[in-house]
C-alpha cells in the first residue's frame, strides 16, 4: 500500500510555541502555580502531560478571579481584551502565547470597529479564538459560519462592514461566503485572515485526498481546524476517516485500498501521527 503523509500534518508554529512556553514556565517557576487560560491546545494527550506537571487550567473568567499569584499563560487562540484587563488588575505574571497571526486580527478588528465599521467574523461562534476576536471589537460584530447565517445577516445600510475570518476557516468556503455577502449589497472591506499554516495544510490535504483511495485525518474532536480538514478531505475522498488516536482506526476499512493519505490538525502531536503512519505501514 502506498502511504502519503502530509508534510504539513501536526503542530503549526503557533501551537508549538504555546506548548513550549508552558513547559518552560513549569521549569522556571517550580515554586509557583502555572495556569493556562483555557486548555493550551485542543489535544487531550498534551493536556494530560501538562496536568501531570502540575499545570492547572482556568476555564472561565470567574475561575481567574479566584486565583492569587502564579503565572497565567494565554493560549495560542488568544483571549478577549477584558481578560487582559482582569489579568492586569490581579497583578499576576502573564505569559502571552497568543499566536501572532491571531494577535494581528485583534488589533485589526479593534481599529476598524473604532472607526465605526460593523465587524463580520467568519468562524465558529463557540470557538475560543472567535470569542477572543469578538472581545476586541468596539461595538457591533456578527459571527457567521453558514449560508443560513448570511441570509439572516442584517446590518444597517449606512454601516460599512469589515470582514475577517477565524485563522482556521475553510478557505474555499470563506471566498464563497464573501461573494454572497457582496451580492447582498453591503459596503464591505475584506481581509482574509486565514493563517498561512492553515492555508498550506488545507491545500496539501485536498491534493492528497484527491489522489488517495482512503484518507485518515488525525486530531482531537474538539479541534476546529481538524474538523475543517476532515470536511475538505471528505469532499475529495469519500473514504475519509477521522481518528483521535491509533485506537480509533479500523484497519478493516483500509483492507482493499491501494493508497492511503494521512494528515493531522495543528494540535496533533507528531508522536500520534508517526504511530498511525508506522502501524498502517506494518499492517499493510
Ligand atoms: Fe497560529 Fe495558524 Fe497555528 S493562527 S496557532 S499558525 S493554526
Amino acid at each position: 500500500m502506498e502511504i502519503i503523509c502530509a508534510k504539513t500534518a501536526g503542530f503549526c508554529f503557533g501551537v508549538k510555541r504555546a506548548v513550549e512556553l508552558v513547559f518552560s514556565q513549569v521549569e522556571e517557576h517550580k515554586e509557583d502555580k502555572v495556569y493556562t487560560y483555557g486548555p493550551i491546545i485542543h489535544n487531550g494527550e498534551v493536556i494530560k502531560a501538562l496536568e501531570d506537571k502540575g499545570v492547572m487550567i482556568l476555564h472561565s473568567k470567574e475561575e481567574l478571579e479566584e486565583i492569587h499569584g502564579g503565572v497565567v499563560v494565554i493560549r495560542s487562540h488568544g483571549v478577549e481584551k477584558a481578560i487582559y484587563d482582569l489579568l492586569e488588575e490581579k497583578k499576576v505574571k502573564v505569559v502571552d502565547a497568543t499566536c501572532p497571526d491571531v494577535k494581528k486580527i485583534h488589533s485589526i478588528v479593534h481599529k476598524e470597529s473604532e472607526e465605526g465599521k460593523h465587524i463580520v467574523i467568519m468562524g465558529d461562534s463557540h470557538h475560543p479564538e472567535v470569542q477572543g476576536i469578538r472581545g476586541w471589537v468596539q461595538g457591533e460584530a456578527t459571527v457567521v459560519e453558514s449560508l443560513q447565517d448570511i441570509e439572516d445577516l442584517s446590518i444597517p445600510e449606512s454601516k460599512k462592514c469589515f470582514i475577517v475570518a477565524q485563522t482556521t476557516f475553510n478557505l474555499e468556503k470563506f471566498k464563497d461566503l464573501v461573494e454572497i455577502i457582496k451580492k447582498k449589497g453591503y459596503d464591505i472591506s475584506v481581509l482574509n485572515t486565514i493563517c498561512n499554516a492553515t492555508k498550506k495544510r488545507q491545500e496539501e490535504a485536498k491534493k492528497i485526498a484527491e489522489q488517495a483511495e482512503a484518507m485518515i485525518v488525525i486530531g482531537d474532536v474538539s479541534s476546529s481546524n481538524t474538523q475543517k480538514l476532515y470536511e475538505i478531505c471528505q469532499n475529495a475522498c469519500e473514504a475519509t476517516y477521522y481518528i483521535q488516536t491509533l485506537e480509533d482506526l479500523d484497519f478493516n476499512q483500509l483492507e482493499s485500498v491501494k493508497s492511503v493519505g494521512i494528515t493531522a490538525g495543528a494540535s496533533t502531536p507528531n508522536t500520534i501521527i508517526e504511530e498511525v503512519q508506522n502501524s498502517v505501514r506494518i499492517i499493510f
